[in-house]
């Protein structure tokens, strides 16, 4: 089968939450025939590769990241056909697809945890099991082995009486973790890769791939609890063991990306240096912590802008020193809007508005610096966080033990909702805003969950040709990605903006003689910008209708200078 092959370093790569992106048959969640109905829109917006969300039946207690079967489309999503014929129809427009494969655990509804459940010992070495800490023997659970606490809040442990064992699961009860100690269990995971690979998968994305190595040792750590993620990140096994699975399953060369949580520079470096044989380049999620008021998710703190350039200098200079690749992305399916997370709730739908600004100045950043750009669906039109007014109207299973767990810390019904509204993660997971009408075009039946009451404003039909529109300045971003070698390869460095612009990041590219300056503004007022060395520099984009004005940079601007 032909593949798609191009550089990842010129190329971007586009995120479809399949639930949320287009439904074909008005069951109100979006499907595979759907995607295939938009393929014009994504050939047209320029995009390369489309990473599609898990599509593999699931009882969707995590939206469909608890796979029951790895090697099939679930009906919701339509059939293997619809899927063949997406990747055919992908082809013809040069547009590859990378799936996300979920191989650190697998749903409690999979065939092998069922197996293991009713007593196949081949299936219980699949998972990590233990029995419970001070267990009166078989039947007894005790507590849980260890203190560890689960991404979604509380135990990483759940007792299965079948099993008579607790099992590890790092996420929801109902994902327990796969034991990749298990040469078998190593090999299954790449017959799954192999499999979509030889449906004409062109790349993947590899959920939560460096936990799948757990510490030799699993004890409690000191303290009343400890969130698991931080202790089993990168563990002691996890660079040989992706190497065997990209070599088993045959995908070295092609773009592949891997989730990488908790995690640090010298891992990524590692992950995504190419004479490594591992994976093209990692996701990190460092610098989207710094609006944690103390490092927690659910305690609001406005984002602080210098932290931020900070760890974005970090990365950027680091993975570039290191020999490594980032991937770029401000929005993704687990993360609030970008652009109403960094200022711009004022004006949307207003062309100018701060919205808009923001928008655009945080593309500006993402296409700008070193690595692969990743656009999320609905950023290219800039959607915004949902809006809701209810807990009822959240659906993700995060989101709601978050809400359950302010109120027991003594947070009001008023003031919890609040904090949901700003970190849920179904913030991302809004329908996409086709059309001001109805269900925002997205579905003719009753949409899965709550359309933002802006897309009568922000939405595709209002902004595909439009000169000016967020999607119109996306495409050009994407343009300069393909024809631009400055941007695809040229070195990163980061510059200083001065004392009177805390709130500005700015950097340069160089490649031989060629360099581009870029400053962008979270701040929102004007600030007074230090030299940048950028004079006598042709303006390459603005975000700004007017020109940009010397030594200053205006509310959420951003600049780009060439020579
Ligand atoms: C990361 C995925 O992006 C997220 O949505 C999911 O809940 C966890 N991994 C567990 O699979």
């Amino acid at each position: 089968m032909p593949t798609i092959e191009k550089d990842f370093r010129r190329s971007v790569v586009y995120q479809i939450y399949v639930k949320s992106f287009c439904d074909s048959n008005g069951d109100g969640l979006g499907d595979l025939p759907g995607i295939t109905s938009k393929l014009d829109y994504l050939a047209h917006l320029g995009v390369d590769y489309l990473w599609l969300t898990p599509f593999y039946p699931s009882p969707q207690k995590d939206n469909g990241y608890d796979v029951s079967d790895y090697c099939a489309v679930d009906p919701r999503y339509g059939t293997m056909d619809d899927f063949d014929e997406l990747v055919a129809a992908a082809r013809e427009r040069g547009i590859g697809i990378m799936l996300d494969m979920v191989l650190c655990h697998t749903s409690t509804e999979h065939e092998w945890f069922r197996r293991a459940c009713s007593g196949e010992k081949r299936y219980q070495a699949y998972y990590i099991l233990r029995d419970g800490r001070g267990s009166a023997g078989p039947g007894d659970p005790g507590e849980p082995p260890t203190n560890w606490e689960c991404a979604f809040g509380g135990s990483a442990w759940e007792w299965e009486p079948r099993l008579g064992k607790w099992y590890l699961h790092m996420h929801d009860a109902s994902q327990p973790d796969l034991d990749w100690t298990n040469p078998e269990v190593r090999e299954a995971c790449a017959d799954v890769v192999r499999f979509w690979r030889e449906r004409g998968v062109t790349g993947f994305r590899f959920d939560v791939i460096n936990l799948i190595s757990k510490p030799e040792v699993i004890e409690d750590v000191p303290g009343p609890g400890a969130a698991c993620r931080s202790l089993v990140a990168d563990g002691p096994h996890v660079h040989e063991y992706l190497r065997e699975l990209v070599e088993r399953s045959g995908i070295d060369g092609m773009i592949t990306v891997g989730e990488m949580a908790s995690t640090d520079l010298a891992n990524c470096i590692r992950y995504t240096r190419p004479d490594d044989h591992e994976l093209s380049m990692s996701f990190s999620f460092h610098h989207l912590k710094v609006d944690y008021a103390g490092g927690d998710k659910w305690a609001l703190a406005e984002p602080d802008i210098p932290a931020l350039r900070e760890v974005l200098r970090e990365w950027q200079e680091g993975m570039q020193a290191g020999g490594g690749w980032n991937a770029l992305f401000w929005d993704n399916h687990d993360q609030p809007r970008a652009v109403t997370r960094f200022g711009g709730r004022e004006g949307v739908g207003e062309r100018g508005g701060s919205w808009d600004l923001v928008g655009k100045m945080l593309s500006t950043m993402s296409f700008l610096m070193k690595g692969t750009p990743y656009v999320f669906e609905g950023d290219e039109l800039g959607m915004t966080n949902a809006g809701y007014d209810s807990i009822e109207k959240y659906d993700d299973v995060e989101s709601k033990n978050a809400y359950s767990m302010l109120l027991g810390r003594g947070a009001t019904q008023d003031e919890a909702l609040r904090v949901v509204g700003e970190r849920s993660r179904d913030n991302g997971r809004t329908p996409m805003q086709w059309t001001a009408g109805p269900g925002a075009g997205f579905t003719t039946g009753k949409p899965w969950l709550g359309v933002p009451a802006n897309h009568e404003q922000v939405n595709a039909e209002a902004e595909v040709g439009v000169e000016g529109s967020m999607f119109e300045w996306y495409r050009s971003l994407i343009a300069l990605r393909h024809t631009s070698d400055v941007v695809a390869l040229g070195d990163v460095r980061f510059l200083d903006a001065g004392p009177a612009a805390p709130r500005v990041i700015a950097f340069e590219r160089t490649l031989g003689e060629k360099r581009l300056v870029v400053a962008c503004s979270f701040d929102d007022e004007p600030c007074e910008l230090a030299d940048l060395g950028a004079d006598g520099m042709t303006v390459l984009l603005s975000n700004y209708d007017d020109d940009p004005i010397a030594g200053v940079l205006r509310p959420y601007e951003a600049v780009a200078w060439s020579r």
